[in-house]
């Protein structure tokens, strides 16, 4: 009886379990009948709506939308890009969402790129911190200050690979190397979006510039691109690849061409790699105006033909040409498009809307007095001035020139070491210039004996200075003078010199990336003094800095560093932090060497510097290798490798591993930070190998006198490339391993692994 009873009472358990599985919606299936629901009410404008993204702004184009507001209080535009001000102003302009007929909510979109409010250093110093942990917590920061003041969506990361710095833009990027790329794009991308889109104080991201932007040719903005398919894999794709696996919910097409064809207008890359090939579910917006810019590139022959090219390849949505709004539906009604291909886009962009959770909180959680509560606290100023500290890369250091004594009485000479906007970057329009700490100030909180003087210009370019409102020789010269006067009475002089605000981002290529003249003028008239010289870099590139590095004793390698600027390098200066950061682009010797960095194939004649033969693949002006490698960044301390062991010298099969390692000593005095960098090389393959390539990192902090053992497991997928046909896989052979301080200065070790 007593058993018979539990039988019925298990069926009784296993019918409501089976009753429940059978009710309860996954998910997906949720959100897909809520869209298919809410499209079923829509009608074709109010789909092609969706698709156009508007800007009250004057952008970075030609093209500039008349009547923002209107539109989207009538329901012709669905998004919005970069409305600015108040909190009150954003939320007012995200509520004209409720004047239109479904009241379905705008993607907020801004180029949150380094910072909101507290500002970072920018991404190509914060990559110098190989930090990935504190590169994610810089973009969770900027994300809780941006959903505070209401944005949604942001359009970074840019994980575009940069080998040459001519090119205004290498400040937005991670740098040279798809592995650290790769790394940093997956952590700004779940910094941004946190574990749940939902959230409250997550954001989207927005992954930039799909594809290979980096690579535009001469480093001229906005320009070609052409890459053989295997670089393209091997060496460009891995970052978008890796942020998209992270979970970025948008993707955003390029300026430039691809074998041709304009990204935006690239069926390969956006519908055969992106969709077919990644499995990316988000949405594609066009970079601003790209869809107009078809015709230009000669690809269209008019506005309504470009529009059909791009929703054809698979774009979704037009950032500010309002070739989709104008266009689409006429390309329906004469058949030249399918309702399907509207539809579809339509779908990804509520589909984004909905993972963000905004059709069940359209303002998330909107709270004027919230902005001031969460932006620019002191814990998020704590990470900037970490930031700051781990970004900056120790160049050159003779005779122990840095750490500067707190006693020491210091000139404090450059045109920007009392300037706030200064430590900005192109991409920081929303930064507080009022909290920025100017590297006056942060030297004066340490060092009350420091004064300071302007010295220069940034530039003796007429042109440039003209922009700027002065340019006189004599003005010049009395700057000069006045720096030199207080130079002489100095213990020490730190000269802050580089770029200006205005001299690195979109649009600001060069043909000239060394010190101007009258910077360089200056340097030499501060080391005559005799005094030692400290040079701080600011800039946002690679510069060429040849011959001018003997007029300083010491360099800091600064980038723009964002509001905590003062305190950070004062940090730095005085040793509180000790240096860390290593260079994630090459610095060349001279411009003639560009494009120049550290994972280039080996050649049929590879030149050994001072060797004597002619017929070398090499300059005969110029030495082959950089001025500063990849990887490159001295400590105040010396850290000393032990040769490396090998767990096995011949290891078989795939399910194998191997364990590389090596002794890291601090051998000097101050504690401090070293990233121990591990490369591999493929010497034989069946396609021509990198000389090197980065395949792991590990960061370790030592006191003086402390030794760790660094372990780096091994395994086949570390071995892997993109094969002539594309695949990626591996070859049984011989491998070299390095493991070093620097992409150059490394030790050696070589195994064979069969398959
Ligand atoms: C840039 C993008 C940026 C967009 C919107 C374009 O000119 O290339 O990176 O997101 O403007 O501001």
């Amino acid at each position: 009886m007593k058993a018979n009873f539990s039988a019925s009472l298990s069926a009784v358990v296993l019918l409501i379990c089976f009753a429940s599985c059978v009710n309860e919606r996954k998910p997906q299936d949720k959100k897909n009948e809520f869209i298919t629901a809410l499209m079923n009410k829509m009608s074709v404008e109010e789909k092609i709506a969706q698709l156009n993204l508007v800007t009250p702004s004057a952008g970075t184009g030609p093209f500039k939308t008349k009547r923002v507001m209107e539109k989207l209080k009538e329901g012709s535009a669905g998004n919005i890009l970069s409305v600015m001000g108040s909190v009150e102003r954003i939320h007012k302009t995200a509520s004209l969402a409720d004047s239109t007929r479904l009241k379905i909510p705008f993607f907020m979109a801004l180029d949150i790129i380094h910072g909101y409010k507290t500002i970072f250093p920018i991404p190509l110093g914060l990559s110098c911190s190989w930090d990935t942990v504190l590169i994610e917590k810089t973009a969770r920061i900027a994300a809780i200050e941006g959903t505070a003041m209401g944005y949604n969506q942001t359009y970074s990361p840019m994980v575009d690979i940069t080998r040459d710095p001519r090119w205004g833009r290498v400040m937005e990027g991670a740098g040279e190397d798809p592995y650290l790329g790769s790394l940093v794009a997956r952590a700004v991308v779940k910094g941004y979006q946190g574990d749940d889109l939902t959230d409250e104080t997550s954001m989207m991201a927005c992954v930039k510039h799909f594809g290979l932007y980096g690579a535009s040719e001469a480093g001229r903005d906005y320009n070609t691109t052409d890459m053989s398919r295997l670089t393209m894999f091997q060496s460009y794709l891995p970052p978008y690849k890796a942020a998209i696996d992270a979970g970025a919910g948008s993707i955003m097409s390029s300026f430039n061409d691809i074998d041709g064809i304009p990204a935006t207008a690239n069926k390969w890359l956006l519908t055969d790699l992106l969709r077919d090939k990644w499995g990316f579910t988000g949405f594609v917006v066009s970079d601003y105006n790209c869809v107009q810019e078809l015709i230009a590139h000669g690809i269209a022959g008019d506005y309504k033909d470009a529009v059909k090219k791009a929703i054809d390849a698979g774009l979704d949505m037009d950032m500010a040409s309002e070739g989709y709004s104008t266009f689409l539906k006429e390309l329906l009604d004469e058949g030249e498009i399918k309702i399907e291909e509207i539809d579809q886009a339509c779908r990804r962009v509520l589909e984004g809307k909905y993972d963000l959770g905004l059709f069940e909180d359209p303002y998330k959680n909107y709270d004027p007095e919230k902005p001031a509560k969460v932006t620019l606290t002191d814990e998020n100023k704590e990470v900037a001035k970490l930031a700051v500290c781990k970004s900056i890369v120790l160049l050159k250091n003779d005779n122990n020139t840095l750490p500067l004594s707190k006693n020491a009485k210091i000139a404090l000479i450059g045109p920007s070491v009392n300037d706030q906007f200064e430590m900005f970057s192109m991409w920081s329009q929303t930064g507080d210039k009022q909290s920025v700490i100017t590297i006056f100030d942060g030297i004066q909180k340490l060092n009350e004996k420091v004064v300071c003087a302007d010295g220069t210009f940034f530039t003796d370019d007429p042109d440039y200075l003209k922009n700027y409102g002065r340019y006189e020789d004599a003005e010049q010269l009395q700057m000069e003078k006045d720096a030199i006067q207080i130079a002489q009475k100095s213990d020490v002089i730190v000269a802050v010199l580089g770029e200006s605000i205005a001299m690195s981002g979109e649009a600001k290529s060069m043909t000239d990336i060394s010190l101007p003249g009258c910077q360089v003028d200056l340097l030499k008239k501060l080391k005559a003094t005799g005094k030692p010289v400290v040079l701080v870099l600011l800039n946002g590139r690679p510069l060429t800095l040849g011959d001018n590095l003997q007029y300083a004793d010491a360099v800091l390698e600064a980038w723009r560093p964002g509001t905590m600027a003062g305190a950070g390098l004062a940090d730095v200066l005085f040793g509180n932090y000790n240096p860390s950061g290593k260079l994630t682009m090459t610095f060349p010797r001279s411009l003639g060497q560009i494009p120049i960095y550290y994972n280039h194939k080996n050649t049929g004649r590879p030149y050994t510097e001072g060797e004597k033969s002619a017929f070398k693949s090499r300059y005969l002006d110029e030495k082959n290798d950089p001025l500063f490698p990849f990887g490159y960044g001295l400590s105040y301390t010396t850290f000393d490798y032990s040769a490396i062991s090998l767990s096995d010298t011949l290891i078989a099969g795939e399910n194998n591993n191997l364990v590389v390692s090596v002794e890291v000593s601090n051998v000097g005095e101050y504690a401090g930070e070293e990233t121990v960098q591990l490369y591999l090389n493929d010497p034989v393959a069946s396609v021509v190998r990198p000389v090197k390539e980065l395949k792991k990192y590990h960061k370790v902090f030592l006191e003086p006198g402390e030794t760790q053992r660094i372990n780096f497991k091994i395994s086949p997928d570390d071995l892997k490339f993109y094969n002539s046909n594309l695949q990626w896989d591996w070859e049984s052979g011989k491998f070299i391993v390095y493991v070093g301080t620097d992409s150059e200065e490394v030790k050696t070790a070589s195994f064979v692994w069969k398959k």
